[in-house]
C-alpha cells in the first residue's frame, strides 16, 4: 500500500519546544526531524562554507539569510526519506520569503498542517537560560535534567554547555526576530486553513499528546509499525 507523506511545519519562539516535541513527533510517525538550526550548528562546526557563512548570525541571534538557507533545506527535502515518508520542519520557515519558497518547493501537494506551539516569553526566557546541550552531538540537557555524570553528554561522551546563541542578548535579538520576522506567519498559515495553536507549557509528554490531536484533526494518525 502507497501512503502520502507526512508535511508538517512547527511555529513558536525560541524555547516554545520545537525541538523537543519534533523529534518526538519524528519518532511516532518515522519520518525525518529537519532542523534548521541543527543544521546549521553541524555546519558550523564541521567548518563547511556554509558553516562558515551562517556562524556569525547564530552567534549574534541573527536569522541567517534567506538566500542561503532555502537552498539547503530544497535540498534536504528532496532527499529520498523526506518524499518518501514525510518530515517535521523544526525552524523553519520563519520569514514570509521562507514561507512563499517552501510552498514552490513542496508543490503541488504543499504542507500538510502546521502547529503553532504556543507558551509565553516569560517561560521561554526560564527555559533558553537553564539549557545546556552537547558540544558535539547536540543532545538537549537542562540544569534541571543535567547529563548522569558531571555534564559528559550520555549519548556521546561530548562536553555540554551553554548554546552560544543563549546568551541574554542573543536570547533578545532572537526573540525579537521572531516577533518581526516569524509571528505574521501565523497569520499566513490561518489563511491558508492549515493552522493548529497548540498550548506548549507543561510537562513535554502532556504537549506531545496534544500535538497528536491536533495533527489528527488534519487526518494524521497513526504511528511507526
Ligand atoms: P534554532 O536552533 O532553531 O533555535 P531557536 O529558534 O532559537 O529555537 P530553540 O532551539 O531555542 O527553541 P525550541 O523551540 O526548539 O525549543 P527546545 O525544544 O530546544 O535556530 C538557531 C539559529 O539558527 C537562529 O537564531 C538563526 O540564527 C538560525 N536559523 C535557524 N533556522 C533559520 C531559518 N529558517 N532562517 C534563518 N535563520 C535560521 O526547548 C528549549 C528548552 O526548553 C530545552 O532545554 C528543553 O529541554 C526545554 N523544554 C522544551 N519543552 C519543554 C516543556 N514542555 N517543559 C519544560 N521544558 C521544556
Amino acid at each position: 500500500m502507497v501512503s502520502t507523506p507526512i508535511r508538517i511545519a512547527l511555529l513558536g519562539r525560541q524555547g516554545a519546544g520545537k525541538g523537543t516535541q519534533a523529534m518526538r513527533i519524528s519518532h511516532h510517525f518515522a519520518i525525518a526531524h529537519i532542523s534548521t538550526g541543527d543544521m546549521l550548528r553541524a555546519a558550523v562546526r564541521a567548518g563547511t562554507p556554509f558553516g562558515e557563512k551562517a556562524k556569525a548570525y547564530l552567534q549574534r541571534g541573527e536569522l541567517v539569510p534567506d538566500a542561503v538557507i532555502v537552498g539547503v533545506v530544497a535540498e534536504r527535502l528532496g532527499e529520498p526519506d523526506a518524499k518518501r515518508r514525510g518530515f517535521v520542519l523544526d525552524g523553519f520557515p520563519r520569514t514570509l520569503h521562507q514561507a512563499e519558497a517552501l510552498e514552490s518547493i513542496l508543490l503541488p501537494e504543499g504542507l500538510g498542517v502546521v502547529v503553532n506551539l504556543e507558551v509565553p516569553e516569560w517561560l521561554v526566557l526560564e527555559r533558553l537560560a537553564s539549557r545546556r546541550v552537547c558540544s558535539v552531538c547536540g543532545a538537549n540537557y537542562s540544569v534541571a535534567m543535567p547529563p548522569h555524570v558531571d555534564w559528559t553528554c550520555d549519548v556521546c561522551g561530548g562536553e555540554v554547555v551553554q548554546r552560544a546563541d543563549d546568551t541574554e542578548e542573543a536570547i533578545r535579538r532572537r526573540l525579537a526576530a521572531y516577533e518581526s520576522a516569524t509571528a505574521p506567519l501565523i497569520a499566513f498559515y490561518e489563511g491558508r486553513g492549515l493552522l493548529e495553536t497548540v498550548d506548549g507549557v507543561g510537562d513535554p509528554e502532556e504537549v506531545h499528546e496534544r500535538m497528536l490531536e491536533a495533527l489528527a484533526r488534519h487526518g494524521i494518525v497513526g504511528e511507526a509499525g
